[in-house]
């Protein structure tokens, strides 16, 4: 459901994107995303977007084929193939392990949404990716250590794996999950998210967001962000500072910092893989912040670094 509607969404953001000079651009290394979905933004492709290079670089292997050094362009939609499936059940369990170390969890917390047709994992009748394992583990550790939340802004989200979750969650219980991304996946997080049955809605300036009841999902493009004026209580961001140039860091934590938001949790590299990198040790996080924890990241080497506003 909502593909048209999705579509046009995606049309009028890449417009309003080509208009806007404000600062924020499209991150070098996510340049190939304009052509390729300018192509292939369509019906099908969005009912099985979880099965086509429109989610490249949000999953990975063992939630897609892999093909070293081959970019892939065309969608997968006849799934793994057998060799891959048994490597990517191995995969699976070597990341359920930690993860039932760190937490104890039910399998059922570790199952996917079908929306987007991923390739999954069976165990038992639970659908299991390496994407929900990965949101799976956010969704505690966000839990542990911020307890409630009532207004988050989540900025380079994916496709909306990590809003689902704490979107779920009873102990954080947020009403108003503020979504931003590049407008291709401003898109698909729209399309996802509907299609979990969320009340979501498209941020415009001038919009009175204290009048909405209820739980609510608003999709805020990049350059709409400074018409916001919510007090946020969390920040969050997950492997997206880590594809941005330092522009971009800067203009987001410039609004971050504007917005008062009470603690930022971040799971970035420290270390460069593309020239225009920046580690996360040399974020200019805004000085009315002091980092209240770090830790190693549970599955790869990254850091995640909690950072608390000085009162
Ligand atoms: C590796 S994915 C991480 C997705 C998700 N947060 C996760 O942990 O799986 C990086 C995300 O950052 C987004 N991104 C990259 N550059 C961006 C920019 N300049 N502004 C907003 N989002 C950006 C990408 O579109 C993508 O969704």
């Amino acid at each position: 459901m909502f593909e048209q509607e999705t579509i046009d969404l995606y049309k009028k953001l890449v417009k309003e994107a080509a208009e806007t000079d404000i600062g924020w651009r499209h991150s070098p290394v996510e340049d190939w995303k304009i052509d390729y979905f300018a192509k292939n933004f369509n019906e099908n492709n969005l009912i099985n977007f979880r099965r086509t290079p429109l989610v490249e670089g949000v999953i990975s292997f063992p939630d897609r084929p892999l093909r070293k050094g081959v970019r892939l362009t065309q969608p997968w939609l006849s799934g793994l193939p057998l060799w891959q499936k048994i490597r990517g059940i191995r995969d699976i369990l070597v990341e359920l392990y930690p993860l039932n170390s760190y937490f104890k969890i039910n399998l059922s917390e570790v199952g996917d949404s079908p929306v987007g047709n991923p390739c999954y994992y069976s165990f038992g009748n639970i659908k299991i990716t390496d994407l929900a394992i990965r949101m799976c583990f956010y969704r505690k550790y966000i839990e542990k250590e911020f307890k409630h939340a009532s207004n988050i802004l989540e900025i380079g989200g994916g496709f909306g794996g990590l809003c689902l979750k704490l979107m779920q969650s009873k102990i954080l219980n947020p009403q108003k999950y503020f979504f931003t991304d590049l407008p291709e996946n401003l898109a698909l997080a729209f399309y996802y998210l509907k299609n979990n049955n969320f009340n979501v809605k498209v941020f415009e300036r001038g919009q009175d967001i204290e009048r909405d009841s209820g739980k609510v999902v608003y999709i805020v493009a990049p350059w709409k962000l400074k018409d916001l004026n919510v007090r946020m209580d969390l920040f969050i961001n997950t492997m997206s500072f880590q594809h941005m140039t330092r522009e971009n860091i800067v203009y987001y934590l410039s609004e971050i910092n504007r917005l008062n938001t009470k603690n930022l949790f971040l799971v970035n590299r420290d270390g460069k893989r593309d020239a225009t990198d920046l580690k996360i040790s040399e974020y200019p996080i805004p000085e009315k912040y002091i980092l209240s924890k770090e830790e190693k990241y549970l599955f790869s080497n990254h850091l995640m670094r909690k950072y608390s506003l000085i009162n």
